[in-house]
């Protein structure tokens, strides 16, 4: 058995104001705990999304209520709430801006509506960014010319990975986060069906009939040269965030999929198996250790996004529990995982937040409730 401390989930979609078919408060923390996580925090593009202080409060309200570990909310950058947002800065967990199109309706398509959130979002209260490509590099510019930091959220493509090193090694506020998914999954290699994901060593095809929605995620996942090249610099990535993005069975395999993949409760068996034995399916070797897994799940979350340390918690992992990840096994309302059906190692056994047992033995023991802002409200 090991002991490792709560894990730090800088990104989760926890649906809830609007859409709890999908998750809410109540099972997006049951997940996180079974997960190994015992801090979230979440995005704001729900519906209504979190905007003004109107939406953060039904967020936060909700959080009070249903939440069973502890959770930030962020705020979503809009086209004219830039003069509204400071104020609300230190009752969430930070920025987000959109400027790539995604799921739900908060995106910034215009430079001019990004600068005044540059402008006036106080420095020290992070802004996450979702932006690919190109637009993360005009993102990280943004960084350069307000003098502010910026985090890059689920980094996926070599391009991504080299400019934020470049970028770092001129001293530009940056950091970054990358996804499980995009770690572990080309886009050559999900299974489309049942099935769950493959290896991504196995090319698939797409089956006739089947339908390739389960693989819809934002950013798309990449090819194998940019997984390699995630691993090769590994220590340019600041934190693992899992992007949690529950959509139902049903919704992923209809005829127009909305992407996202859940993640909270694959993120930590995934990891330890590669602690284990390099990249799946891979000859690489081993490109990840247990204190890089703390570095990046504990201390640089809890660093960049100015999280308050919990006391008297911690999670015990049987690392050598060798199971399969199933869908049927989670506590997750989306009913569905990209790794169904993998092998991994590390089952978490007991989770203690903050001086009581919260998960024990598949069984989630902190009430709704038991969870804290990260902020004083
Ligand atoms: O795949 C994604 N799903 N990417 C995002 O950026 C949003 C997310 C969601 O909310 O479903
Ligand atoms: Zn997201």
């Amino acid at each position: 058995m090991i002991k490792l401390p709560g894990l730090i989930d800088p990104h989760v979609h926890v649906r809830e104001p609007g859409q709890t078919h999908k998750e809410d408060w109540d099972s997006a923390t049951q997940a996180a705990l079974a997960g190994g996580v015992t801090t979230i925090l979440a995005m704001p593009n729900t519906q209504p999304p979190i905007f003004d202080k109107t939406t953060l409060n039904l967020a936060l309200d909700a959080a009070k209520q249903k939440a069973r570990c502890d959770y930030g909310q962020f705020l979503g950058a809009g086209p004219d709430n830039a003069n509204v947002l400071p104020a609300l800065a230190d009752k969430a967990a930070g920025l987000k801006m959109y400027l790539d199109s995604t799921f739900g309706e908060l995106r910034l398509d215009d430079m001019t509506l990004w600068m005044p959130h540059f402008i006036n979002f106080p420095k020290s209260a992070p802004i996450v960014l979702h932006s690919e490509s190109r637009t993360m590099a005009a993102g990280i510019l943004f960084a350069a010319i307000y003098d502010r930091p910026v985090h890059i959220a689920h980094v996926s493509l070599k391009e991504e990975i080299l400019l934020i090193k470049a970028a770092k090694e001129k001293g530009i506020k940056v950091t970054c986060e990358v996804c499980p998914h995009h770690l572990f999954l080309t886009a050559e290699s999900p299974s489309p069906s049942g099935g769950g994901a493959r290896r991504r060593t196995e090319l698939v095809e797409v089956g006739e009939g089947e339908s390739s929605g389960r693989c819809e995620v934002r950013p798309r996942l990449a090819t194998q040269e940019d997984v390699e090249a995630l691993w090769q610099n590994m220590d340019v990535i600041d934190c693992f965030a899992t992007d949690h993005a529950p959509h139902t069975i049903e919704e992923k395999d209809s005829d127009n999929p909305p992407p996202g993949f859940p993640g909270l409760e694959t993120l930590l068996p995934l990891l330890l198996t590669a602690v284990d034995d390099g990249p799946f399916g891979t000859a690489q070797g081993r490109l990840l250790t247990i204190d890089d897994l703390i570095q990046k799940s504990v201390i640089n979350p809890r660093r960049i996004f100015h999280l308050p340390e919990q006391p008297e918690t911690w999670i015990e992992v049987d690392e050598s529990a060798e199971y399969e990840i199933k869908a049927a096994n989670q506590f997750t309302r989306c009913g569905w995982t990209p790794f169904e059906g993998w092998k991994v190692k590390g089952r978490v056994r007991r989770v203690v937040l903050r001086g009581k047992t919260a998960f024990e033995d598949g069984k989630i023991l902190a009430e709704a409730g038991f969870g804290k802002n990260i902020r004083k409200v």
